[in-house]
């Protein structure tokens, strides 16, 4: 083993990461309403198996025994997310006492084990009843996305050690309503810009109330952060490699920490840019403790598009392994943003895992997430205020429009009889995290 805690500053945050949708099941449980991603997964052909979240990984029943298994990695954190329809079902209203009960109730639970609850409010399970009015492309949503972040933060409130208002809002936006490969699957781009504003603005009112309800909580973003490379020193290229960190990372960092769009993006969407009122852009750039960045690959763009090194492997996703990006990634965020902390909420590589005789040898993937481990490590050094790390994830899940087809689990989940399994990552995490042998 080439890396250990050692590496990294004191107190530094070892953890996993999950999502409500992509875990729970129980969608009809206990009063929760109906979400975007429940309607996305009965149209045809959205999801690429065919399967939805009904039962996911059965956490909402089994989550005592995934609390153990996360605890027996010796993390010292669970990244979580609440799921809104569960605490309004309707998406308004007050609040549905069996859905906060459930919350408390793993909260505490984390808090037994001495896992410290990294929660985020809004990891793309919108209520129906809200995208029925439009979704995040209508500007009241924002006001209500506060409303549920008040009635969670009234009941959890600094048993929570940090809140994320919103998880990949490039995800909820672009990627939902005008790439359309999410929920509500839309090809609309002024939609989906009318919603990323929403979002930002949403995450500007939530985090006020949050500051306003909590003392010692920690309150941030998560954004999905994609570094661009150009695919030459051409002029061409590079502009490209610029307009692709414009509109994915610079659209939200921008307004985020310095209240404004960035104005290169801003010409390029022309008549299609979202309206902005007067004072939005303060709401949006409310201080927060923390940015949770997401990292997964990186993009090459040249004057044609995306390009696919061919010396590089790529992951189940397609997607390349490039560490050397989180590097250059955190240490640019820290130069250009100055955060007042970072924290990687989301790292990981799905395989073509096979269950073989109690085991699962997932050597790409311990090699990935030593590699990334060790790009944080290097990020740290050259001056990046890293203080925590999420392994994305802890066991196989709902992977969105691809069901259960893609497995970025640390546990193989069994579907059939949702058994959980260790995989080799798992012992390898585990290893590093205990500092006791892998057990293999
Ligand atoms: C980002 C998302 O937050 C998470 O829900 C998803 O499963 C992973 N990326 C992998 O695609």
């Amino acid at each position: 083993m080439t890396i250990s805690r050692t590496d990294f500053p004191p107190g530094f945050v070892f953890g996993v990461a999950t999502s409500s949708y992509q875990i729970e099941g129980a969608t009809h449980e206990d009063g929760r309403g109906p979400s975007i991603w429940d309607t996305f997964c009965r149209e045809p052909g959205r999801i690429s198996d065919g399967s939805s979240g009904d039962v996911a990984c059965d956490h909402y029943h089994r989550w005592p025994e995934d609390l153990d298994l996360i605890r027996s990695l010796g993390t010292d954190a669970y990244r979580f997310s609440i799921a809104w329809p569960r605490i309004q079902p309707s998406g308004k209203g007050p609040a549905n006492e069996k859905g906060l009960d459930f919350y408390e109730r793993l909260v505490d639970g984390m808090l037994e084990r001495g896992l410290a609850p990294y929660a985020t409010l809004y990891h793309w399970d919108l209520p129906q009843a809200l995208q029925d009015e439009g979704g995040w492309a209508n500007r009241d949503v924002a006001s209500r996305f506060a409303e549920y972040a008040r009635l969670v933060a009234e009941r959890l409130g600094d048993r929570v050690r940090s809140y994320a208002t919103l998880n990949e809002p490039w995800c909820s936006s672009i990627l939902s309503y005008q790439i359309g490969e999410h929920a509500p699957g839309l090809r609309d781009r002024k939609l989906a810009l009318a919603a990323a504003h929403h979002l930002l603005l949403g995450h500007g009112e939530a985090t006020r109330v949050l500051r306003s309800l909590t003392k010692t909580a920690e309150v941030g973003i998560v954004l999905n952060l994609n570094p661009a490379y150009p695919a030459s020193n051409d002029a061409a290229d590079v502009a490209a490699a610029r307009r692709s960190d414009g509109t994915f990372n610079r659209w939200f960092l921008d307004p985020i920490f310095k209240g404004a769009y960035p104005q290169d993006i801003v010409e390029a969407y022309g008549d299609d840019m979202p309206s902005v009122e007067s004072g939005d852009f303060d709401v949006i750039s409310s201080a927060i403790d923390f940015l949770g960045v997401n990292y997964y690959s990186r993009s090459v763009d040249s004057a044609n598009g995306q390009v696919r090194p061919s010396e590089s492997s790529y992951t189940h996703m397609n997607w390349e392994v490039y560490p050397r990006g989180l590097t250059d990634l955190l240490v640019r965020v820290q130069r250009d943003y100055a955060p007042k902390a970072m924290f990687v909420t989301e790292n990981g590589a799905a395989y073509e895992d096979e269950l073989e005789g109690g085991r699962v040898h997932d050597t790409e993937r311990v090699k990935y997430f030593q590699e990334h481990l060790e790009a944080v490590r290097d990020a740290v050094r050259f001056g990046a205020n890293v203080r925590g790390y999420f392994a994305w994830s802890l066991m196989d899940n709902f992977e969105w429009a691809f069901g259960y087809s893609r497995r970025f689990g640390l546990v193989y989940t069994d579907y059939g009889n949702q058994s959980r399994v260790l995989k080799n990552s798992a012992l390898w995490y585990q290893a590093l995290l205990t500092g006791r042998s892998k057990g293999d």
